[in-house]
């Protein structure tokens, strides 16, 4: 369906509290209907202001939102349901028939639905799984048709649905499955993306600062997942360098293998850049000069340009260093040797490749305005970037640098635990993504504490707060935040 054209049904929601909410907001975004074809209706008129003021229809009789509307999405708690629908029954304007129900009602079958709509003639449901990363455009919602509901039917709520991120069918069977990864998933999420900050402001980083390296981490990490098409474990791989600092974290995180990535050089050459074996060359040709080689074998690299520039001096570049824990100073010592030469250190991470990375810089001696604004223009492309005090590098490196490699490890673990319910590999593993990314854009575009955004898709006594509650007995706030410390004390140790 063509989202500029909009829908010609009137929408109505019984209930409409945080979900209703998430759900219209990408709707009416999207162009699909105004808020004037929307009718609402809950107990407490007050509530429903916010719905008034954007021009939605409201009201407290549920029977007339089912008079009024052509898709009724019942938004209520579940315990709260038989109440909602005898209100129906009780305010209904004149006889209706033929509707179509939405359920977003967490636990209640298609059957006990269309066992409790049976006296509206020819009603029809569909059961919907959604997510409150919603409400950011990046939710992952799936649907189950009920016995009389058409293609039309799935093809409208679909349509609906993906103006709010991903939007799958499947079989009833899997939806508690899916509910438990989509629906409660950002609630873990949340709490892994404080525990990160958590670890930042540990080692040091100021608490805002922490919270956006690690919302923007985790939401680099998981669009690696969802757009590379690489298994989980192997996005993990590529970020541990043998003995670096990330598979420390790693280590502090489980037991857990490591295999360097090797990149040829003919790659480059395929993309059309100019390719040779010798440093020097590289040097002279270039006015910026990344330094991407391993940190144990830099001092070699730096030695050899220093000798070949004695015949050929190495004159005015803006060196750039990417590499984990070799300080200004280190570096300085060599490469001011080179007449007019500036250094640029640089703590980038792979999310970069996604356009998601999360980058910070610390200029060296002599680096100028202009040399900042050319690393900023090159590196924003890829992501965010920010300027941060050398004494946060590692600190921030834990988080940034070696944080995707703990979020693939999260994000295989949350497909492990759809598989385990019944899901299959692919489709677990693309919602836990799609929930991660979702998630962590909800920190960064809400600007709310991420224990709020937990707290509010924790119904009491519901599924979600019963995983966090396995999750804190698993002690994943600690072995989070250890695994930062242990990241960033590596770091440390490098350096020396
Ligand atoms: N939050 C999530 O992440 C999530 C994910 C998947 C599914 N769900 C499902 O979404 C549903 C709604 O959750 P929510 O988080 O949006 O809850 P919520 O914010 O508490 O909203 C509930 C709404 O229902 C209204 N309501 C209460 N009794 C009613 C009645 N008898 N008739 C009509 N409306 C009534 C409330 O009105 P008052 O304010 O006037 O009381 C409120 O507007 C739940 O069934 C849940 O299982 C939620």
């Amino acid at each position: 369906m063509d989202t500029k054209t909009k829908i010609k049904e009137t929408i109505g929601f019984i209930g409409g509290g945080n979900m209703a909410k998430a759900i219209c907001e990408g709707i009416v975004r999207k162009g699909l209907m105004d808020y004037s074809q929307l009718y609402v209706s809950a107990p407490h008129i007050e509530h429903l202001q916010e719905w008034n003021n954007l021009g939605a229809h409201i009201t407290t009789e549920n029977g007339m939102v089912v008079t009024e509307s052509d898709v009724i999405f019942l938004a209520v708690k579940p315990h709260v349901l038989p109440e909602a629908v005898a209100n129906v029954y009780e305010t209904l304007r004149k006889p209706v028939k033929g509707k179509l129900f939405v359920s977003i009602l967490a636990g209640v079958t298609l059957e006990a639905l269309e066992n409790c709509l049976a006296t509206l003639e020819g009603s029809r449901v569909i059961r919907v799984m959604p997510n409150t990363p919603m409400m950011v455009g990046e939710g992952c919602t799936v649907f189950c048709p009920g016995q009389r509901a058409s293609d039309a039917d799935i093809a409208l709520v679909k349509a609906l649905l993906e103006t709010s991120g991903v939007c799958q069918q499947v079989p009833e069977s899997l939806i508690n499955a899916v509910g438990a990864v989509a629906g409660s998933g950002p609630a873990f999420v949340y709490l892994i993306i404080e525990a990160l900050s958590d670890g930042g402001v540990k080692m040091g980083i100021p608490r805002a600062m922490a919270t956006h390296f690690a919302a923007q981490t985790v939401l680099g990490a998981a669009k690696m997942v969802l757009e590379s098409g690489k298994h989980t474990g192997t996005l993990k791989d590529e970020v541990c360098s043998p003995g670096g600092t990330t598979i420390t974290g790693i280590h502090a995180l489980e037991k857990g293998g490591v295999s360097p990535y090797i990149k040829n050089l003919n790659v480059w050459k395929e993309l059309g850049a100019h390719i040779t074996t010798d440093n020097s060359e590289v040097a002279h040709q270039s006015d910026v000069v990344f330094l991407a080689v391993k940190p144990h074998i830099l001092n070699g690299v730096l030695d050899k340009l220093i000798h070949d520039a004695k015949t050929k001096p190495i004159v005015n570049k803006l060196f750039v260093s990417i590499l984990a824990g070799i300080t200004l100073k280190e570096l300085e010592e060599k490469i001011l040797g080179f007449e007019g030469s500036r250094v640029i250190r640089v703590m980038p991470n792979t999310p970069m490749l996604v356009g998601e990375g999360c980058t910070v810089y610390c200029p060296g001696q002599n680096v100028t305005e202009e040399d900042l604004n050319l690393i900023e223009t090159i590196l924003e492309v890829t992501g965010m970037c920010q300027l941060i005090p050398e004494k946060m590098i590692n600190a921030v490196g834990a988080i940034a640098s070696s944080g995707p490699a703990f979020v693939y490890l999260f994000i295989e673990a949350l497909s492990d635990g759809g598989v385990r319910m019944g899901l299959h590999r692919d489709m677990s593993t693309k919602i836990a993504a799609q929930t991660v990314m979702g998630a962590a854009k909800m920190v960064m575009e809400t600007n709310r504490h991420m224990g709020t955004l937990k707290d509010e898709v924790c119904s009491a006594g519901g599924t979600t707060i019963a995983g966090i509650h396995a999750l804190e007995n698993g002690g994943v706030r600690g072995a989070v935040m250890n695994a930062v410390q242990a990241a960033a004390k590596r770091a440390e140790e490098l350096a020396k």
